[in-house]
């Protein structure tokens, strides 16, 4: 029953409700493919709309192994937003987080982070490839999914201050133990490495409170969602 729920309104979000990948640049273009009945990728598929890791004409990006940029593109008022990451080059196992705590974003437009700081010791060197994977969750717990995949590069460089613009989106971490009226958490130092031209997180106000009910029905409803959508 709740599945069905979920279901169907996820269906009656469906029209607005797509995100893109900017850069890196996705997998494969799950955005104008949810009109093409040719293909069978969708957004609301795990792990990756669809997309398998080893497609042949997907792009794979140069990333720094300490982090690079990601841009998305945001249709919804808002969103919450994880960002995962899996190592090697035919990667459908996404486990990895570099969004701990994940983001509440909200505004519709572009959102860049120059450099998404990468876990402690991940054994990545030269040449390593990876795939990123973006799941952007709705208040109900709908869930859609994108990936793009990478290669680590010791020469590798972020976008540049002027390819990174954020417009018409703050974010901003859930953290679990702040209260409402608390100053914001750090912008720095938090594992998200918002960077030097760090997008307009700080003017999206004080952190964000959240009580862990709220966090784990959320975590429940995707868990939900995701099996539902994998039946
Ligand atoms: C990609 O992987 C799938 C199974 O995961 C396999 O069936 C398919 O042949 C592979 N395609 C290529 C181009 O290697
Ligand atoms: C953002 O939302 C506004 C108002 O809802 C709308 O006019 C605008 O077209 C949207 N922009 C994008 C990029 O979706
Ligand atoms: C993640 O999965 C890879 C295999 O895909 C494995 O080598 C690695 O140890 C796993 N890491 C963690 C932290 O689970
Ligand atoms: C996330 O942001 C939206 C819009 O600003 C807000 O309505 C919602 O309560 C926020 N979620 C949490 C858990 O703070």
């Amino acid at each position: 029953m709740a599945l069905k729920t979920l279901a169907l309104l996820a269906v009656a979000h469906l029209a607005q409700a797509h995100f893109g990948i900017e850069y890196p640049p996705m997998r494969a273009d799950t955005l104008s493919a949810s009109h093409d009945h040719g293909t069978h990728y969708s957004q609301w598929i795990q792990p990756c709309a669809g997309v398998p890791g080893n497609l042949t004409d997907a792009p794979r990006t140069e990333w720094p192994l300490d982090g690079g940029s990601i841009k998305l593109d945001l249709h919804h008022k808002w969103t919450y937003i994880f960002i995962n990451l899996g190592l090697g080059s035919d990667v459908s196992n996404f486990n990895y987080t570099l969004t701990n705590p994940f983001w509440n974003s909200t505004g519709n437009g572009t959102l860049c982070v120059k450099k998404l700081a990468l876990p402690t010791n991940l054994p990545i060197s030269d040449g390593s490839d990876a795939s990123l994977q973006v799941v952007t969750i709705g208040e109900n717990g709908n869930a859609l999914y994108n990936c793009a995949n990478i290669r680590f590069r010791a020469n590798a460089t972020p976008l540049s201050d002027e390819e990174c613009v954020t417009e018409g989106v703050t974010y901003a971490p859930i953290t679990a133990q702040a209260s409402s009226g608390s100053d914001s958490s750090s912008t720095e130092g938090d594992g998200q490495g918002a960077g030097d031209n760090g997008p307009t997180r700080s003017s999206a106000g004080p952190a964000i409170g959240v009580n862990m009910g709220v966090l784990s029905s959320v975590a429940a409803l995707t868990l939900i969602f995701a099996f539902g959508m994998s039946l």
